[in-house]
């Protein structure tokens, strides 16, 4: 059985070479990774600094000063302070699909300012917060920012790069997504420290750093010729910005295919009818399942493990800061190597020996915890040491596969008349799924204990069958030409085949 079969590369076909342009243009995008990762970093501070406690959730903070006798697996259970945290996750569920809308009619560039200008007003309303209310409203702003820039980012990135360093040019949204989460811990250690209390307003106020970048290199980016050619008809703009993004004349190859998939996309009025067509089952599955797994890795809940772990083996104070360096240093690192190898090893190979390692550390992570972890008193230095040691490795497995792969791959895999739309279910299946697990975990620690980690090993081993059997190999393949990966897959051809005799017609 020819399990996932890799299509050999046709991205050789296409003219063209690593412009100066594109890498310029990807950073100034991958800018809304930044923002994202600082959203999703700055939050776990904040809220833990006592200033900002009093100010907005006083019963909150009460509650925790008073409770001393609660079990180690349920002392952190505070729904509204969740809600304050995941409100973002849920207002950029929303927001990406009126992103999609735009993206589509607009264009990339569209949407990406748009969540620059969301971004920018969060980050101001937040640091100037008086009420609950601001606070709350200033999170929604940046959940739209991120639902915007999530939606029209990675596509960006993967329209622009030349098919043989997709891979590596759209992990780089990863790479600056950890970034962005090492930032916000490092300015929250330092906010942490300010005299008067209001150190939470830097935080939450500087957001607008990175959203002002975006939002000024948005005015200056070029639009992807993928994108002209699906919202107009100027085939001689489109033509040009390709010529000057892979840095030839003769661009002619890969320009006929985005003239073709811009006349399919032209044909299509509504895509998220579209989708739900049997053709497109495959893609439709793959922006559920992918984003879904992404989450059920169990990533965010095990970054919340490290902070305890670095207390109990002694690091008191700045255990969160070291917490996060570590494992965030641990995520970027091995994201880097991702990007320098996902173009030749393929996406299976990471994701399926990335999801080996996260399987085999949540195993042992669960092991050690219900061999030395009761419900009071603390891990002995070196078990929570070598707990940490472990949380590391599955990190770093994070960090190869499903982390970057999470984003590249749907970015990748529709046709261009319904990418806009798959991409907007791939981020409110990731949103969702981030806010469900944000929401419910603290109460799952609380019943499952360490069983939590054999929880999100199980989904990880499902998942890794999940690749092994039904994703196909996408590297290399040139983004207008993905379909034919599916049609050669030995058990999606099945599910496309009625359609395919349509299209080889057609093509014939
Ligand atoms: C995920 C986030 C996660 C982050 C951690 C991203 O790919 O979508 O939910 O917090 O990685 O680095």
């Amino acid at each position: 059985m020819a399990v996932g079969l890799a299509i050999t590369s046709d991205g050789g076909n296409y003219n063209g070479r690593m412009t100066a342009f594109v890498v310029l243009s990807c950073m100034m995008a991958a800018m809304g990774g930044v923002i994202f990762g600082y959203d999703i970093g700055i939050s776990g501070g904040v809220t833990s600094m006592e200033p900002f406690l009093k100010k907005f959730f006083p019963d909150v903070y009460a509650k925790m000063k008073e409770d001393t006798k609660t079990s180690n697996y349920c002392k952190f259970d505070s729904q509204l302070l969740t809600l304050f945290t995941s409100s973002l996750y849920l207002a950029g569920l929303v927001a990406s699909f009126c992103a999609s809308s735009l993206t589509r009619a607009f264009g990339r560039k569209a949407s990406i300012l748009t969540g620059g200008a969301a971004f920018l007003s969060g980050a101001a309303l937040g640091g100037a917060a008086y009420n609950v209310y601001m606070i709350i409203f200033g999170r929604i702003l940046l959940g739209i920012g991120v639902g915007f820039a999530n939606q029209a980012v990675p596509l960006y990135l993967s329209e622009m790069a030349p098919a043989k360093f997709r891979g590596a040019i759209n992990n780089s949204f990863q790479l600056s997504i950890g970034i962005g989460i090492l930032i916000a811990n490092l300015i929250n250690y330092g906010t942490e420290k300010i005299k008067d209390g209001r150190g939470w307003r830097i935080s939450l106020a500087l957001a607008a750093v990175p959203a002002f970048i975006l939002t000024l290199g948005a005015l200056f980016l070029p639009e992807t010729p993928n994108s002209i050619l699906q919202h107009s008809n100027n085939h001689e703009k489109a033509k040009r910005i390709l010529q000057r993004v892979r840095g030839t004349e003769d661009v002619q190859a890969e320009f006929d295919d985005l003239i073709k998939a811009g006349e399919i996309s032209k044909t299509i009025k509504h895509p998220f009818k579209n989708i739900i067509q049997r053709r497109y089952r495959p893609q439709l599955v793959m922006s559920v399942a992918i984003p879904f797994f992404q989450q059920v890795t169990g990533i965010n809940v095990i970054a919340f493990y490290a902070p305890i772990l670095f207390r109990t083996i002694g690091l008191k104070e700045s255990a969160s800061l070291m917490s996060a360096a570590v494992t965030g240093s641990v995520g970027i690192c091995t994201t880097f190597i991702s990007m320098l190898v996902v173009d030749k090893v393929g996406r299976r190979f990471l994701l399926i020996n990335g999801g080996i390692c996260m399987f085999v550390m949540q195993i042992l992570v669960g092991g050690v915890m219900a061999a030395k972890l009761g419900d009071h008193g603390g891990l002995s230095k070196g078990h929570a040491f070598l707990v940490l040691v472990l949380i590391c490795l599955y990190v770093a497995g994070f960090g190869l596969s499903w982390g970057p792969l999470g984003w590249l791959i749907p970015s990748e895999i529709f046709p261009l008349e319904i990418r806009s739309a798959g991409q907007s279910i791939n981020v409110a299946v990731n949103f969702l799924f981030t806010f469900i697990v944000g929401q419910t975990f603290l109460s799952m620690l609380c019943h499952f204990k360490y069983g939590l980690f054999f929880f999100f090993g199980g989904w990880v081993a499902l998942m890794t069958a999940f690749v092994y059997l039904l994703l196909p190999e996408t590297k290399n393949v040139p983004i207008e030409q993905m379909e034919r990966v599916w049609r050669k897959h030995w058990f999606w051809n099945k599910i496309v085949e009625v359609d395919n005799e349509v299209i080889n017609k057609t093509e014939a």
